[in-house]
This record gives structure tokens, C-alpha cells and sequence, in this order.
């Protein structure tokens, strides 16, 4: 199976997911990037299953509504029983990069309202540790080349990210090179510097379900601490 073929697996597994775990009817969380998008492709295939849909991005907004799903601001909920997204990195312990589309900022608010976070990812996105993909930063414009700088004394080597402008109007960098043995902390620290809007480390709130297509099908895999998910 090619790389595009595991991203299919892993969307109609995340769609088998909600038939077993989320009631009929239910409004939930929509990622960003091509593996999201086969998801909502396969949700526009079962229309009845989900009534609403809180999107990440513009482009996963415009995405469901070419499906007909009804799109709901995030502001008129206060919990999404789950939230199904793509990763450009993952761990063992379900931390991960994201942001490689651009949509970290409210990738990780629907997040953070979301009971459940299911990473749906080929087998490829499986690390050891996270840093081999550049860590995108998403920075206010005019604190460019002040958070480039501060990024730079943590050992990373930041690149603006050309031509893109994000949903919110900023700016992404991709910190190239970083070690990152403790992706909480880093999340901490990046997210500390004035400027930053987010980081694209998810380890404060990490994925609690992956799906993970490989070569033998899809593999569930969850969090140890998420005791509570099903
Ligand atoms: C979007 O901003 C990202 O966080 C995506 O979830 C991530 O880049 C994974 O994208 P793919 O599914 O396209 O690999």
C-alpha cells in the first residue's frame, strides 16, 4: 500500500471510530491536511452520522460543506465528544508536531474543547522523538524576527515560511534542527516567547487515540494515561 492508501485506511477507520464510540447525531472536531481530508471524504460518504462539524481550517470548512455537513462555531458548544486530526510526527506517548498545513493555532483549540483527540497517521509519522520535522511556530508579523531570535538560542534554525499567511492573518515559521527530548517543556518555553501565537507541539494535550495504518491494516493505539477513553 502507497502512503496515500494508509491515509484512506486510517480516515475510514477514524469514520468506524465514531459508528462505534459517538452517538448518532453528534457535533465534532475536524483536522487540517490530506489525511484529514480523506476523513471528511469519508464522513461525506455516511452524511447521517455526524450533524455538525466545528472545522480547524478554512480549508476542511469549505471541505464539509461541499459534503453538506453543517458547519458550528466552536463558541456555541462546550465539548466535542472527539476531535479527529492528521500529525506530521508522532510519538509513542501520542505527543506530536503538527502545523505542517498551517492550521496549528486552531488545530489545538478544537483540541482543547475536545473530550477525545484521535490522530488518524501512516505509519511513516511514528517516532522516537520528535524534531526531525521542522517545528512550525505560528508569530504574530511584526514579532518576526524577535521570536526568530529567541528560537535561535534554542538551538533551532527558524525559516519563514514563504508566501503562506495563516487563517489568523500571521506568519509560520519552521524551526529546522531542534533536539527535543522533552516536548512539554519545549511547548512551554516556545509558547512563552511574546510574539508566538502557537507552537506546533502537542504534548500538554497530546493525542489520547492513533490510528495507524501500516502494511497489516490499521493499529489502535492509545495513550497510557487516557484511561477514560474507549
Ligand atoms: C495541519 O496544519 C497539520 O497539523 C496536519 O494535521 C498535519 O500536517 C498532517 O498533515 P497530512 O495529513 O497532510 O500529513
Amino acid at each position: 500500500m502507497d502512503q496515500n492508501q494508509l491515509k484512506k485506511a486510517v480516515a475510514e477507520a477514524a469514520v468506524a471510530y465514531l459508528v462505534e464510540h459517538v452517538p448518532v447525531g453528534a457535533v465534532i472536531g475536524v483536522g487540517t491536511g490530506s489525511t484529514a481530508n480523506l476523513f471528511i471524504d469519508a464522513l461525506g460518504a455516511d452524511p447521517g452520522r455526524i450533524s455538525g462539524a466545528v472545522a480547524s481550517s478554512e480549508a476542511s470548512a469549505k471541505r464539509l460543506a461541499s459534503f453538506g455537513i453543517p458547519l458550528v462555531d466552536l463558541n456555541s458548544v462546550t465539548e466535542l465528544p472527539v476531535y479527529v486530526d492528521g500529525a506530521d510526527e508522532v510519538t509513542t506517548d501520542l505527543a506530536m508536531i503538527k502545523g505542517g498545513g498551517g492550521a496549528l493555532t486552531r488545530e489545538k483549540i478544537v483540541a482543547a474543547v475536545s473530550r477525545v483527540f484521535v490522530c488518524i497517521a501512516d505509519g511513516s509519522k511514528l517516532v522516537d522523538r520528535l524534531g526531525r520535522f521542522p517545528l512550525p511556530v505560528e508569530v504574530i508579523p511584526m514579532a518576526r524576527a524577535h521570536v526568530a531570535r529567541q528560537l535561535r538560542r534554542l538551538g533551532g534554525e527558524p525559516r519563514l515560511r514563504e508566501g503562506f499567511t495563516t487563517d489568523n492573518g500571521n506568519i509560520i515559521l519552521d524551526v529546522h534542527g531542534l533536539d527535543i527530548p522533552d516536548p512539554a517543556a519545549l511547548e512551554s518555553t516556545v509558547d512563552g516567547i511574546t510574539g508566538v501565537v502557537t507552537v506546533g507541539l502537542f504534548a500538554r494535550r497530546p493525542a489520547d487515540v492513533l490510528l495507524l495504518g501500516g502494511a497489516q491494516g490499521v493499529e489502535i493505539r492509545r495513550r497510557p494515561a487516557a484511561v477514560s477513553v474507549p
